[in-house]
């Protein structure tokens, strides 16, 4: 039986401050993520290792690093190719994530390569990763759906995720980044991977934007998937993705996850204090759906 514990990963200070009107400096990037780890989030995505110019909220990541405290949160950084490799391994990050689309055109719009040249980049990068012993994870972006060339087939999203687990990823993130899936699509793709792959090794990360994240965790769940991605305060979106909202909001899935007996280990009043500040610095995240009835109901 799949156990009850499930690991949430907060991507708000990646997927969720990279797409914002408002750049936030370094200081306050960091109190989002002090926030988050004193909320006791397991995991925590502090950035990514992208380009300046196509990013320039992302930049300083590295910087960010040896600020963070010990022995809490596993920390993680979004590298999309070799550079973002060597300057993530510069800044001793424990847990770097690979990006690959499963749609041709939207891996070009994002990192300017064609889905096969950019699984051979990740066979570079986790060969070297692995002779470092670098924990290195990637993201099957698109999963389910492209902006530009619309539904993605299951085969795909096995090719690639085989790829990559061959190539030696500690983990594959099963990524819906338009928020397009609906839960019946989400049981489907999903149990074809864990009738194929360790389902230990699969998480998914879910877009709120046709208001299915939670029931995509759902149908996730029952898919047997026990690690999940959301964003403080319901913050995300991609910036090559046309129509790509706010990541499902980590207060959403907490809840429904504690109310129906998995085990989070997150303290929820500490929490909704990280999604406050999350709206606070940004001014534009709204915090998820739940966040007013969760605030009547865990004492604060
Ligand atoms: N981090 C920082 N800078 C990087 C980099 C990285 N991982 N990879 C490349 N660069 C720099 C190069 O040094 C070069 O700098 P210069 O102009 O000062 O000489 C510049 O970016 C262009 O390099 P090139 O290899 O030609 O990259 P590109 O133009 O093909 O762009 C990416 C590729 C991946 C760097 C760029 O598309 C990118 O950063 N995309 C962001 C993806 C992203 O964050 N998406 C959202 C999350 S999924
Ligand atoms: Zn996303």
């Amino acid at each position: 039986m799949a156990s009850n514990k499930v690991i949430i990963n907060d991507v708000g200070p990646r997927d969720g401050l990279q797409n914002q009107p408002k750049i936030l400096d370094l200081q306050q990037r960091l109190a989002l993520i002090l926030a988050l780890e004193a909320a006791k989030v397991p995991e925590i995505e502090v950035g990514a290792f992208v380009s300046p110019k196509a990013v320039p909220a992302m930049a300083g990541t590295a910087d960010l690093f040896p600020l963070l405290p010990k022995g809490s949160a596993v920390y993680s950084g979004l590298i999309p190719n070799m550079k973002g490799f060597e300057l993530a391994s510069k800044a001793n990050v424990p847990l770097m994530s690979l990006v690959v689309a499963a749609s041709n055109t939207m891996n070009e719009k994002n990192i300017k390569m064609k889905t096969e040249q950019s699984v051979d980049v990740c066979r570079e990068v986790l060969t070297l990763a692995k002779s470092k012993g670098a924990n290195v994870q990637a993201y099957v972006a698109t999963a389910w759906e492209c902006p530009f060339e619309g539904a993605i087939k299951a085969d795909e999203v096995y090719r690639v995720t085989e790829q990559l687990i061959d190539a030696g990823a500690t983990g594959i993130v099963i990524a819906d980044t338009i928020g397009a899936a609906n839960p019946a699509e989400v049981a489907s793709l999903m149990e074809g991977l864990t009738s194929r792959f360790d389902s230990n090794i699969l998480s998914c990360h879910f877009h709120d934007t046709r208001a299915m994240g939670l029931a995509n965790v759902y149908a996730a769940l029952e898919s047997g998937i026990r690690k999940f991605d959301a964003s403080i305060a319901g913050l995300g979106g991609c910036p090559f993705a046309p129509g790509a909202s706010g990541n499902v909001a980590t207060e959403d899935v907490v809840m429904m996850l504690e109310q129906m007996g998995y085990d989070t280990g997150i303290d929820i009043p500490l929490l909704l204090k990280a999604s406050d500040l999350a709206i606070e610095l940004t001014g534009t995240a709204t915090g998820g759906n739940a966040k007013n009835w969760m605030e009547k109901h865990y004492n604060k």
